[in-house]
Parts: C-alpha cells; sequence; structure tokens
C-alpha cells in the first residue's frame, strides 16, 4: 500500500475525503495532521479525532499549527462548513480518542526521513503545517515521493477563487505557507479549483450514497446539509464540490487528470492575497516545476468514489 499522510482542516469534504483513504485497501495512512481552516484548531482537532474513530483508523491524529505563519487572523467559514465544521450535526464533546504527543509538524518530519521516497503527502487545507516542517527539516523535500495539495485557482475554464474574486479558500488562509511548500523541491501535484469545481455530486448521486453506503453513508449525508444548502445559494443548485476527495483521487488515480507543468507563484499581499499562478517568461527562475491539474475525468472521478464507499457497506 502507498504510505499517506493526511493533512486536513476538518470540514465537510475533508470528511468525505477521509471517508475515502479509510476505504482504500491500496492505502497506509500514516498520521492525520490538523490545522486551523474550515474551524479554529480545537475545531478541527476534535473533528479528526471523531472522525478517527468512527472509520477505526490505526494512525495518530497530530495537532498542527493554529494560525497562518504570519500569525494573522482565523476566520473559519462558518456558512459553508456550519459552526462545528461537520454540518452541526452534534458531536460528543469529548472525543474517545487522545491525539498524539508528536506535533503534525514534527509527525512530517519523522515520517518522511523514515521512509525515504515511500511517504505521499495529501494536504487539503492551510499549508502551514507542511511549512513548519520545510523551514525545520529542509531535507524532507528530497524525501517526499509526492505532495499533493487541494489549493489554488488558475483561471482554467474561467474558475478564479472562491473566497474572493482571485484566492481559493486554502491558498488564502496562509498565502506565505503555500509560496514556501511551491517553492520547495519536491514533487507537487496542485488540485485547485479548475478541476474541483467539475466534480460535482448531486442530490441523486448523495441520496444513493445515503442509501447505500452503510451507516458511513448516512452520516456523510448528516454532516453535508449545510455544505450542501450553502452551494445552493451559491451557484451550485443540486448538489456540492467535493474538493478534498478530487485531491485524494489525484494521488489515487493520476490518470484520470490531464496537467500542465510549471513554476508556480503566489501572491502574498494586497488585494490578489492568495492568488496562485503560473510562473511567466522570466517569472520564477530558480523555482521548481510543478504539476498543475487542469482537467478532470468527473463522472470516472465520482465512480471511483461510489464503487470504494460501496464496497464498505454494512461495516458501520
Ligand atoms: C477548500 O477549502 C475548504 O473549505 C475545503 O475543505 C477545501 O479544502 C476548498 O476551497
Ligand atoms: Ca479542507
Amino acid at each position: 500500500p502507498m504510505k499517506v499522510i493526511f493533512d486536513t482542516d476538518p470540514g465537510v469534504d475533508d470528511a468525505m475525503a477521509l471517508a475515502l483513504l479509510a476505504r482504500s485497501a491500496d492505502v497506509e495512512l500514516l498520521g492525520v495532521c490538523t490545522v486551523f481552516g474550515n474551524g479554529t484548531l480545537d475545531t478541527t482537532t476534535r473533528n479528526a479525532l471523531y472522525l478517527a474513530e468512527l472509520l477505526s483508523l490505526r494512525c495518530g491524529v497530530h495537532r498542527g499549527a493554529a494560525a497562518p505563519l504570519d500569525g494573522g487572523p482565523v476566520h473559519p467559514p462558518v456558512e459553508v462548513h456550519g459552526r462545528n465544521a461537520l454540518g452541526d450535526v452534534p458531536l460528543p464533546p469529548h472525543p474517545a480518542r487522545a491525539e498524539s504527543g508528536i506535533a503534525a509538524s514534527d509527525c512530517l518530519v519523522q515520517a518522511l526521513r523514515r521512509h525515504p521516497g515511500e511517504v505521499s503527502v495529501l494536504a487539503v487545507g492551510p499549508l502551514t503545517n507542511l511549512a513548519l516542517a520545510l523551514r525545520a527539516a529542509p531535507d524532507v523535500a528530497a524525501l517526499a515521493r509526492e505532495v499533493v495539495v487541494m489549493g489554488g485557482a488558475f483561471g482554467h475554464h474561467g474558475h478564479t477563487g472562491n473566497v474572493t474574486p482571485h484566492a481559493e479558500a486554502n491558498i488564502y488562509a496562509d498565502p506565505q505557507a503555500a509560496d514556501e511548500v511551491f517553492a520547495a523541491a519536491w514533487p507537487v501535484s496542485i488540485v485547485g479549483l479548475d478541476v474541483t469545481h467539475q466534480v460535482v455530486m448531486d442530490g441523486a448521486y448523495l441520496r444513493a450514497l445515503r442509501e447505500h453506503g452503510g451507516g458511513l453513508g448516512r452520516f456523510l449525508w448528516d454532516i453535508s446539509r449545510v455544505y450542501q444548502a450553502f452551494h445552493h445559494d451559491t451557484g451550485v443548485p443540486d448538489g456540492f464540490y467535493v474538493h478534498d476527495s478530487t485531491a485524494v483521487a489525484r494521488l489515487l488515480v493520476p490518470g484520470l487528470f490531464g496537467t500542465l507543468r510549471a513554476p508556480v507563484l503566489v501572491d502574498r499581499e494586497g488585494a490578489t492575497r492568495g492568488r496562485t499562478r503560473l510562473a511567466g517568461p522570466g517569472e520564477g527562475t530558480g523555482r521548481p516545476v510543478q504539476t498543475v491539474c487542469r482537467e478532470v475525468d468527473a463522472a470516472a472521478l465520482l465512480d471511483f468514489y461510489n464503487r470504494r464507499m460501496r464496497a464498505g457497506e454494512g461495516e458501520s
């Protein structure tokens, strides 16, 4: 199986992505690292612990960064994911699991050093933990098999921002961290809004997941009601985007994606804060060439998700 560290801010679509990983026999999760984003760090860590128990994960949950590298304010998008970031479904106040004593950035460094060339990092929240790992241990960049990032938007097919006209939420939350992650000499695959806005789980798909996905299918339905209502109010009439599961698919079934390769730059301040763009001629010299997804076979991706979830029917 592929060794994976999942860096996440759960979050409804994060939870759906973690469920997919948990139902993937070809994945060995080495750790779940938490970061602020869809909720405060306390909220996302509590949610990760809850999900780890629900999904019977055998890895630790590692608390990460509570704020961006510049220490700036954190604004959880309660209108998107709910006040508890899992659709305001009541959760036990005290998770059955305890978090690991190893911090997220230390977990990343230790795993990459322990298994050189074997560990894939799947990052679906703000990139603060990854940047902290690089700052503490620059050698780890050369040790990663791959880094898959859900974040950014490059304007392909007209897709630009979702929190501002220019910026996607994960990059906007910590543009300095994103810039450092894209500038490091590890192979990054970027799964931005250009592809995630092509993948919509519609009402019929979600009802089928609820009916045939066992207890987990019903749980994913319950936590996604607020998220679906938000999409309904913002231009997706029937269903929602599954940003973070699209990044899981990039890791597990890369052939579903069409890509281009270029150095990637991040605007760190001003009106375009959080904007990602491909380096133009003469720009980005010395920065590594990264892989940017621009096409996706959405039907095949949705089928992939569905088959993996149904294979586990009756398990929970
Ligand atoms: C990203 O931001 C969060 O709301 C989602 O979980 C996803 O990772 C989409 O912009
Ligand atoms: Ca996320």
